[in-house]
């Protein structure tokens, strides 16, 4: 018989019949266990509560009962002055991150996925929220499942930051990537429902660097969109059709109008009405051409 590959110590090739658990069991993953839940209750939303945003905080979704969304995609806001920042120092801010994601894994379902599109910032010194909105994950309970890179580098403008100019008295390095956190509620599987990915994109999907182009302030009318093709591309790699999929943080709508696109309920929060509007314009747009 052949015999199965192990998990080298260089990380992961590809392989058949691969056995790791020689590498689970050494000592790197002692005191390392995933979170167990074991409530596999599915409160299912209502019409009147799907493909809605509310005007309030998402620190308090009273309006989702317990596991009752399949996926969570976001991008917070990132507290650099833009202007629906409310300049909180960095203590405030991640507590206002770590109400939101107590609140979400509240909402989401045994085996539920959370996806947080976020940027580390400034430069004297770098903050580095991923680590801080990681950490704050851990500690609530969710099970980390890796980062993606979003390499924005084709669509990045040509920033001068760089510091000290072809000199090692001070360089700086401008950031061209973002990142994409990605945690479960629970069990890493999912009861199987109706995919909608294809092989090709599959595969490619499944890499952890992304290539996407950023989206324009000016032609959606917010400060801070993401490209459609990243909520299109988590939807797709983490859900089923006819999923319910949370934006807390839901901005001009783009995690709505990919949900629509692709057979997918949402429900989303905003604490701005003006927003608020701008979504709701885009998504009947949508609907509109989709459901004519
Ligand atoms: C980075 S933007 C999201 C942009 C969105 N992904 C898009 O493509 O348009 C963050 C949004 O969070 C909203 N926001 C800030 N604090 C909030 C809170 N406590 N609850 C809900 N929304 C909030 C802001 O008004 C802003 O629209």
């Amino acid at each position: 018989m052949r015999k199965g590959t192990e998990t080298s110590s260089f990380g992961v090739s590809a392989r058949i019949g691969h056995n790791a658990d020689k590498f689970y069991q050494s000592n790197l993953y002692k005191g390392i266990e995933l979170t167990e839940e074991t409530d596999f209750t599915i409160n299912r939303l209502n019409t009147d509560i799907t493909n809605k945003i509310f005007f309030h905080s998402s620190e308090s979704m009273i309006e989702l009962p317990n596991n009752s969304v399949h996926l969570m995609i976001t991008s917070p806001p990132y507290n650099v002055t833009k202007e629906y920042d409310e300049n909180l120092t960095l203590q405030q801010y991640l507590s206002l991150i770590e109400r939101v994601m107590k609140e979400t894994y509240r909402v989401l379902i045994n085996g539920g996925r959370a996806c947080i599109n976020i940027a580390n910032v400034g430069r004297k010194p770098y903050i580095p929220l991923t680590d801080y909105i990681n950490q704050i994950m851990t500690e609530i309970g969710f099970n980390n499942r890796g980062q993606i890179i979003w390499d924005k580098a084709a669509s990045a403008g040509g920033s001068c930051a760089w510091g000290s100019w072809q000199s090692a008295s001070n360089p700086s390095l401008r950031d061209v990537h973002e990142y994409i956190l990605v945690y479960s509620k629970g069990s890493l599987k999912r009861v199987k429902g109706v995919d909608t990915i294809s092989k090709i994109v599959f595969l490619e999907w499944t890499k952890s660097i992304w290539k996407m182009n950023t989206e324009s302030a000016r032609r959606v009318n917010h400060p801070a969109p993401f490209p459609e093709e990243l909520p299109h591309r988590l939807i797709n790699l983490y859900s089923f059709e006819n999923d319910v999929v949370l934006d807390p943080f839901m901005g001009s709508g783009t995690t709505a109008i990919a949900a629509i696109k692709n057979g997918r309920r949402f429900v989303g929060y905003d604490i701005s009405e003006e927003y608020i509007k701008i979504a709701n314009n885009r998504i009947a747009c949508v609907s509109n051409s989709l459901f004519k």
